[in-house]
């Protein structure tokens, strides 16, 4: 079995997450998908990156990524660091030709990401970004759908990504509240993802006019502590958007979205049918078909099934629930065929530089209260 070195960047809440899906992927797949080692972690917390060791069964642990990044005995790295890390990290690898994936978003702007696009074309390594919500079975099924015309021309969409995980103004200012190792707010930690499925399954976006709100303006130092320290960015975003492809939409994201958990959800208006999509209830596509008979029409709910990309690999029969960490577990499937089979995958990093540039464009718009154009 051919053998695929591992060195894991940042051991806290998705590098955990990776290294537990890459065990399940190898389980899953079997042999066919390729050996994984946990060859070194590198995380500036010592006390992590011991405990990657321990827990999750990495041979070696270093504080410093460059000594990873350079390391002969790494074949991919993987980028799980707070976002302004990951052009330095994402470019120390291309320049050592090692095979990368990135936690999403690719960086923490559109003039990094295009510059990380652009030497990963002249490189020949896979260079993967990581949204996995792309992998999930349903949006495989809706991308079915568009693409066998059975929604006809499409006119909208429609989205939001909301969650009320930072809605107690107590929790301390983290790294994702400040510009410099976020690049943006709820934006891009939340609304990456919104984009990215948006990207794949409407294609480019070529105009944006958003506006936002930064709600809770001060948060602790530390838990508990009265020292307040500003958070510079987006609590809550709403984008009007035109595509390449003649539709409208309306994107939003909001880290503050009282009583919503995991609500990334999204309709797509076609002039032959719809179809509505609520990750919070994973299983569930809702679809309407306007070839349907009269009597019978509505939106109507298809739960995920073998039939749907990828929802095979864990179960046989349909209705039985997927989770989250099944996206990653298909994700980093595709990435080791790419690795060792050159099989294609969508979400490279210029794919990742078009969700950045999008991004980016929100924030141009934000600032100046005007439609921002993207270049296509
Ligand atoms: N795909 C998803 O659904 C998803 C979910 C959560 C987070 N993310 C992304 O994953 C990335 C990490 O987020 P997280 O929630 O795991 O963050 P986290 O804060 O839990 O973990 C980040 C880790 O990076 C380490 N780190 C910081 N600076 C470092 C350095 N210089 N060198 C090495 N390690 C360093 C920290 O010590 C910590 O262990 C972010 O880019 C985030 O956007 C993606």
């Amino acid at each position: 079995m051919q053998e695929i070195r591992i060195g894991l960047v940042g051991a806290g809440w998705m590098g955990k997450d990776h290294s537990v899906s890459i065990a399940n992927a190898l389980m899953l797949f079997g042999p066919d998908m390729g050996k994984p080692v946990y060859e070194i972690v590198a995380d500036v917390n010592e006390a992590n990156a011991r405990q990657a060791c321990e827990k999750l069964g990495y041979r070696r642990w270093t504080t410093d990524w460059m000594e990873l990044v350079q390391d002969p005995a790494v074949d991919l790295v993987d980028i799980c660091t707070p976002n302004h890390l990951h052009y330095v990290v994402a470019k120390a690898a291309l320049e050592n030709n090692k095979h990368i994936f990135c936690e999403k978003p690719l960086s923490i702007s559109a003039a990094e990401s295009k510059e990380l696009a652009e030497l990963a074309a002249r490189r020949n390594v896979v260079n993967y970004v990581g949204f996995n919500n792309l992998l999930n079975p349903a949006t495989a099924y809706i991308r079915s759908l568009i693409q066998a015309g059975r929604l006809g021309q499409i006119v909208r969409f429609t989205g939001t990504y909301d969650q009320d995980m930072l809605l107690d103004p107590q929790l301390p200012i983290t790294w994702r509240h400040i510009n410099k190792y976020s690049g943006s707010g709820a934006l891009g930690d939340l609304g990456s993802h919104l984009f990215s499925i948006s990207q794949a399954l409407m294609g480019d976006i070529t105009a944006v006019n958003a506006v936002q709100r930064t709600v809770i303006k001060e948060r602790p130092k530390t838990a508990g502590s009265a020292e307040m320290v500003p958070v510079e960015n987006d609590d809550v975003i709403q984008i009007l958007a035109e595509y390449k492809n003649g539709a409208i939409g309306t994107l939003g994201t909001s880290r503050i979205a009282t009583g919503r958990k995991n609500y990334l959800q999204f309709e797509i208006q076609g002039t032959l049918g719809s179809v509505h999509y609520n990750l919070e209830k994973m299983m569930e596509v809702n679809v309407y078909f306007k070839s349907d008979d009269p009597a019978d029409r509505g939106y109507r709910t298809v739960l995920l099934n073998p039939e749907h990309g990828g929802y095979g690999t864990f179960f046989g029969a349909g209705g039985i629930a997927i989770s989250f960490n099944d996206m990653k577990v298909l994700e980093f499937h595709e990435l080791f065929a790419a690795v060792l089979k050159g099989e294609p995958y969508l979400s490279d990093f210029e794919f990742g530089y078009h969700v950045d540039r999008t991004i980016g464009a929100c924030i141009e718009s934000a600032r100046s209260g005007q439609w921002v154009r993207i270049e296509n």
